[in-house]
C-alpha cells in the first residue's frame, strides 16, 4: 500500500514488492487508496499485469489518502478483519513517518507485522538520509528554476521561489546550491536580512541584474521577501510559489534505483520474521531500524549541505 503524500519512485517500489515477493513464494495483495483503503476493504490480489508498464510513472498507481478515521480503534478492527478476510499476515507501506505511525499503532493492536518504505518529496524522516521521491521533485524544481532564470535575467528582475517540504528546509537548500540561487530561507537556519541586502546591493551596485532567491514553505517568508527586494534593493520581485509540480513526474532513475533497493530489502525484512522496521540509507550504506528507534527524532541535514547554504542566509 502507499499511504500519505505521494512521491514519484512509488510505483517501482509497487512493482518491485509485487514481484519480489511473489519470487520469494508469497500471494501479494494491492491495497488502494492508502489507509482509507485498508478500512473499506479496497483490497485485491495483485496480478502481474497491474505492476507493469508502471515503472516510469509518477505518482502512485495505487492511489494514496491521509485517513483520519483510522486514528479510531474501531476503523482499525475493521481494517484488521478485511486483511483477515483475505489471509493477510503482513503489511509493506510506502509512505512518510505519519503512515509508519499509524501501522505501528495498527501493530500494538492486531500484531500485524509491517515493513515502511520511506517515500515523501521532504526528506523528512527520521533515520534515513534518503526518501523516495526527492530526487525527482530536486529536478523538476532545477527545471523550473532555470526556466524561472531566464526570464529573471531578461527582465532584470528578482525571482523569489518557494518549495514545498513542509516543516523541512532539505528542498529548498538542495535546489539553491544547485540553481545557483543568491538567496535561500529555510526553517533551520537564521538568516540576517540586513547582511542580506548589504551583499546584494554590493552586487547589484557592481552590475547585477537580477536575482534568485529560494524560500522553503516552512519559512512563510514568500511574500515578505518579495515586497523586501522591491522595498530595500528596488528591484521588481515576482514571486512564484512551484506547488505540487513537485510531487509529479516520471521518476529519475536515482528514485528508480532506490524503490527498487528499498523494496527488495522490505520483502526480506519480513521474510526474515521481522516487524515494525523502517528500509534506510545513511551515510552510504542500507539497513533497517526499528520505528521505536525513531520516535521523538527529528531528520538531519546533511551538515555539509548546510554550511554551503549559510552564507545564502546572510
Ligand atoms: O508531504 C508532502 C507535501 O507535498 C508537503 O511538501 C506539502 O507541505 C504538503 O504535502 C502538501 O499537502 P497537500 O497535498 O495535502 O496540499
Amino acid at each position: 500500500m502507499t499511504s500519505g503524500g505521494d512521491a514519484a519512485g512509488m510505483n517501482p517500489a509497487i512493482k518491485c514488492t509485487v514481484d519480489y515477493s511473489r519470487m520469494l513464494g508469497y500471494k501479494p495483495y494491492l491495497v488502494h487508496n492508502g489507509l482509507r483503503g485498508l478500512i473499506d476493504d479496497n483490497i485485491e490480489a495483485a496480478k502481474s499485469s497491474d505492476v507493469s508498464g508502471i515503472l516510469h510513472r509518477g505518482g502512485t498507481i495505487l492511489r494514496s489518502s491521509r485517513s483520519k478515521r483510522f486514528f479510531e480503534y474501531e476503523h482499525r478492527q475493521q481494517a484488521y478483519e478485511n486483511l483477515q478476510k483475505h489471509g493477510i499476515s503482513k503489511l509493506i507501506v510506502i509512505g512518510g513517518d505519519g503512515s509508519f505511525r499509524a501501522l505501528n499503532q495498527f501493530y500494538s493492536d492486531f500484531k500485524v507485522p509491517f515493513a515502511g518504505i520511506p517515500a515523501t518529496i521532504d526528506n523528512d524522516i527520521p533515520g534515513t538520509d534518503y526518501c523516495l521521491g526527492v530526487d525527482t521533485a530536486l529536478n523538476m524544481i532545477r527545471q523550473n528554476v532555470d526556466s524561472i532564470r531566464d526570464t529573471a535575467s531578461s527582465f532584470s528582475r528578482a525571482f523569489v521561489i518557494e518549495t514545498m517540504g513542509r516543516h523541512c528546509g532539505y528542498l529548498a537548500m538542495a535546489s539553491a546550491v544547485t540553481s545557483g540561487a543568491e538567496v535561500c530561507l529555510v526553517p533551520e537556519l537564521e538568516y540576517d536580512l540586513e547582511a542580506i541586502q548589504r551583499r546584494l546591493q554590493k552586487d547589484i551596485d557592481n552590475g547585477r541584474q537580477f536575482l534568485i532567491a529560494i524560500v522553503a514553505e516552512g519559512c512563510q517568508m514568500g511574500d515578505y521577501l518579495t515586497r523586501w527586494i522591491k522595498d530595500k534593493l528596488k528591484m521588481d520581485a515576482r514571486l512564484t510559489i512551484l506547488g505540487h509540480i513537485q510531487r509529479g513526474g516520471s521518476p529519475t532513475v536515482r528514485d528508480r534505483l532506490m524503490a527498487f533497493k528499498f523494496g527488495i530489502a522490505a520483502v526480506d525484512s519480513l521474510h526474515r520474521g521481522e516487524t515494525n522496521k523502517i528500509m534506510v540509507y545513511k551515510s552510504g550504506s542500507y539497513s533497517t531500524v526499528p520505528i521505536h528507534e525513531l520516535t521523538g527524532q527529528t531528520a538531519g541535514i546533511d551538515p555539509i549541505l548546510i554550511e554551503i547554504c549559510k552564507p545564502l542566509c546572510r
